[in-house]
């Protein structure tokens, strides 16, 4: 990366994307090289990027602490394996997410199960997998985890997702611990849920979990939490016995072009001495944080409009492959991969969908571009490709781990038979059919 030439990508977020020869590349590979290989859109990961936030959050936490990455960032199997050679757990929230652990070869046994709302299924399939522990929600999962794990034969562990009512920032459709949202347990009715718990011989309290929100980038809100969890845990000795993790969750925010990535030696440092004191173990649960700056999705200029006094560039990528602009009103920066000469201009980057709510960043000043040119949208590795989706019959992009030099395809670009697959023809007979 410090190849002669390099210069840096500054609205990238992580030093693997740079400048060589007035083109943007991924570690030694030339982004419109993978384009010209693979296609477009194109989900870009880089490898050293990932190994090395996962690094810097293992060291600001220490060599105790779980690092659990939340697969729902990106659950790609490729990235799953690589997380888990490197010393990862994994953060669950669905047996989906425990059938990709299966199918990436990888244990669940440094992993943790949360949901706020779980079947009987996933209950019944997280205790037979033997997690670290299991995240309760809800009140009438107590019995039906009891249960399962009496048939099981095992006593398992158990942790209380606490609700302790502080408001972290970030989006508000991404805020997860005020009072009025619907997850975990409310601290003041959490009292009796913890009794359930403990009666419960198939169960062992071992911890309590909070997750605050996504995107999360002031450090304080992670110990005002602690602080309420424990004096929570010290108002009865039964809240605390058996108790060796405490859970604070992800949500650490990435900078997103604007450089304001959450300090997690700040969160460490304000966790750390009470957890030390109590002689819990912490786990964390990164997702964004870990793989968002690793990965790009690159797209191609297909062609421009004026329109209303606003210059349009339309892009074959859409909010299908990139839900976050549409949802949460996300601004990715946008960077074109060989930037022309010329002045810039204020656009707006939108795609093919009939939608418009279709924008993948608006009023952003880019160099001239022309079609057949190569964008690329930053800091789309996590809830890019694993919020996309196959509206207007669009097939899911294709996604490549760079690693050095080396290129590896991990996902294929969806083919149209898999996209129908799964539908029935009113004319055939075998299936479906109600008479
Ligand atoms: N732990 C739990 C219990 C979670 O619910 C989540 C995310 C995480 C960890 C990981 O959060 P992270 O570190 O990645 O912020 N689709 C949204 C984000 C939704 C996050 C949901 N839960 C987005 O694109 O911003």
């Amino acid at each position: 990366m410090a190849a002669a030439g390099a210069l840096p990508c500054p609205e990238a977020g992580a030093d693997a994307f740079h400048v060589r020869g007035g083109e943007l590349w991924c570690e030694e590979v030339p982004l419109a090289s993978l384009a010209a290989r693979f296609g477009t859109p194109l989900h870009v990961y880089s490898a050293a990027t990932m190994d090395e936030r996962l690094a810097r959050v293992q060291l600001a936490f220490g060599t105790g602490a779980n690092v659990c990455y939340a697969v729902k960032a990106n659950p790609n199997l490729s990235l799953l394996a690589r997380m888990h050679a490197r010393g990862a757990g994994f953060d669950l929230v669905s047996g989906g997410e425990l059938h990709r652990l299966a199918a990436a070869n990888v244990p669940a046994s440094r992993s943790v199960f949360a949901g706020v709302g779980k079947e009987p299924w996933e209950i019944e399939a997280a205790v037979a997998a033997g997690l670290l522990f299991f995240n309760v929600e809800s009140p009438h999962e107590v019995p039906l985890l009891a249960a399962a794990a009496a048939r099981h034969g095992s006593r398992i562990r158990v942790a209380l997702r606490l609700n302790p009512d502080v408001a972290a920032g970030g989006h508000s459709y991404i805020s997860t611990a005020r009072k009025g949202d619907k997850f975990g347990v409310a601290i003041d009715v959490a009292a009796p849920i913890v009794e359930s718990i403990v009666r419960e011989p198939s169960l062992h309290l071992c911890g309590y979990h909070v997750h605050l929100g996504s995107q999360v980038l002031r450090p304080e809100p992670y110990g005002e939490a602690l602080a309420k969890v424990a004096a929570f845990v010290d108002g009865a000795a039964l809240r605390r016995e058996g108790v060796t993790h405490y859970d604070l969750g992800g949500g650490f925010g990435i900078g997103y072009g604007r450089g304001h990535a959450l300090d997690v030696d700040a969160v460490a440092r304000s966790v750390l001495p009470t957890l030390r004191s109590r002689g819990w173990t912490p786990v964390v649960e990164p997702g964004r944080y870990l793989v968002g700056d690793a990965g790009v999705l690159l797209t191609t200029v297909l062609g421009e409009k004026r329109q209303g006094g606003t210059d349009f560039v339309l892009v074959d990528a859409a909010m299908n492959d990139l839900l976050r602009p549409a949802l949460y009103q996300a601004e990715h920066p946008i960077v074109a991969v060989r930037p022309r000469d010329g002045a810039r201009r204020e656009v707006d980057v939108v795609g093919p969908i009939c939608e418009t709510s279709d924008f993948l960043g608006r009023r952003r000043a880019l160099p001239p571009c022309r079609a057949g040119d190569l964008l690329a949208v930053l800091s789309a590795g996590a809830y890019g490709a694993s919020m996309a989706s196959n509206y207007n019959t669009r097939r899911r992009a294709a996604e490549v781990l760079v690693d050095g030099g080396a290129v590896r395809l991990v996902r294929r670009r969806e083919t149209f038979p898999q996209l129908f697959a799964n539908e029935v023809h009113l004319d055939d007979e075998s299936d479906g059919t109600v008479r």
